[in-house]
């Protein structure tokens, strides 16, 4: 029996559930893949710290270089979490020759040239699948079991936390700021929700995602990013009136050699597979040319659905004569700076004769074609009404043109929300 000495950086609920996992289903694992590991150090800020998992004290250290200039140790284990130390530490033990697991979507995403050549100088192996969606395995699919395809798009639900609240605010009418306050008291959001809500979680993930999907490296600075801050449950409610459900996208799409990579709130039918992943479960929706539609479904998040993929990325750095690293070049991609898709625009419009000529009007002379139409409600006191408009497939920059032209006596409190319906 092979066994590999390794070291943890970081011990938190990840690294605590990936040394249960260990602990409880090692033997097993030894048993059916010929491999078992030996935890040696832990690195921890504070060793005396109560966890959430018995760990021998003698494993817990302070002192970083204990686990990254340890001889005995070949893999390195990180769940820090964060850009720094964390990029920093990785970048040293794979320089070192020891081959890190990590779940670091951010520190990937925002160090990925570095990370990737110095696993490429010292051919240490760099394992990340528990970096997007928790326990699915999407990365896998991904490098090992999709070559043969040229892929199209992807479209996932890949933050926990938003749709949890999107699938509440869905579910019950709920307004956003209400929804997010439980979350936080359950635990399901951050007291500082900025990384999720905002979409940076996700666009670190989608950085990584499509950067594997089109063979170019996707930097997350050139990915679309708006969140779910602005989303009413008044947008979620008129979008289920036109069998829309929201969720917080992330897109990326290679069309006529440009990639299109965008997080933001989407409208997607509800007869779309995606429309049926509620709460905190994520999903990734893959079209590949060979291989056709496939979904990937699963949890995203949580120590032991985490550590599911970390230990799995564990055997098979444990196991691998051969590291491979991703099959993307670091050449400059070409970004889209416009797309196509349906547009579902909400706005309060003066309810007077003339006005939807008018607004019509900003539409056609963009080329935007209107596919369909409601008032809804009474007029408020300023004699403003709601009006929903649904547009055909259209530029995103003529669908935005045409509403700077909307002046104020016309319409306000414009709220556009992208449609993926293909
Ligand atoms: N905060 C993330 C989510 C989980 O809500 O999905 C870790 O990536």
């Amino acid at each position: 029996m092979k066994e590999i000495v390794i070291g943890f950086l970081g011990c938190g609920n990840i690294g605590c559930g990936v040394y249960r996992l260990l602990e409880t289903h090692g033997q097993e694992m030894a048993a059916n893949e010929g491999v078992s590991f030996a935890v040696r150090r832990i690195l921890v800020r504070d060793p005396k710290k109560k966890r959430g998992w018995e760990i021998p004290s003698v494993l817990l250290t302070d002192r970083a270089e204990e686990v990254l200039e340890d001889p005995q140790i070949s893999i390195v284990m990180e769940f820090m979490g964060g850009e720094e130390p964390a990029a920093s530490y990785i970048i040293r033990a794979l320089r070192a020759g020891k081959s890190v697991v990590t779940a670091n979507k951010m520190a990937l995403a925002t160090h990925w040239d570095e990370i990737i050549a110095a696993a490429r100088e010292s051919g240490a192996g760099l394992y990340y699948e528990a970096s997007v969606c928790g326990a699915i395995p999407i990365i896998r699919a991904m490098t090992d079991s999709l070559q043969a395809n040229r892929i199209t798009s992807l479209m996932g639900i890949i933050n926990g936390t938003t749709n949890y609240i999107l699938s509440r605010m869905s579910r019950e009418g709920a307004d956003y700021s209400e929804v997010l306050g439980d979350a936080q008291r359950l635990g399901l959001a951050e007291p500082d929700p900025t990384a999720d809500v905002e979409g940076y979680d996700a666009a670190y993930k989608l950085s990584i995602l499509s950067s594997l999907a089109f063979h170019r490296h996707v930097p997350v600075e050139k990915i679309y990013r708006e969140g779910i801050t602005g989303v009413t449950a008044l947008d979620v409610a008129c979008g289920r009136e036109f069998g829309l459900t929201l969720k917080l996208l992330a897109v990326a799409k290679e069309e006529n050699g440009s990639i299109q990579a965008r997080v933001h709130p989407t409208f997607v039918p509800d007869s779309h597979p995606l429309a049926s992943v509620s709460d905190a479960f994520n999903a990734v929706f893959v079209n590949g040319h060979a291989c056709g539609e496939m979904m990937f479904y699963g949890r995203g998040a949580g120590d032991l659905p985490t550590a599911s993929a970390l230990v799995s990325d564990l055997v098979k750095a444990a196991k691998a004569d051969h590291h491979s690293l991703p099959a993307v070049s670091s050449q400059s991609v070409f970004m889209a700076e416009d797309w196509e898709c349906v547009h579902f625009v909400r706005m309060l419009a003066k309810d007077e004769p003339g006005v939807l000529r008018d607004v019509a009007g900003r539409f056609a002379d963009e080329g935007v074609s209107i596919a369909s139409m409601v008032q809804k409600g009474k007029r408020d006191e300023g004699g403003y009404v709601q009006l929903i408009f649904l547009t055909h497939r259209a530029s995103e920059k003529h669908v935005r043109r045409a509403l700077e032209r909307m002046d104020g006596s016309l319409a306000r409190e414009i709220c556009v929300i992208r449609v993926e319906n293909e």
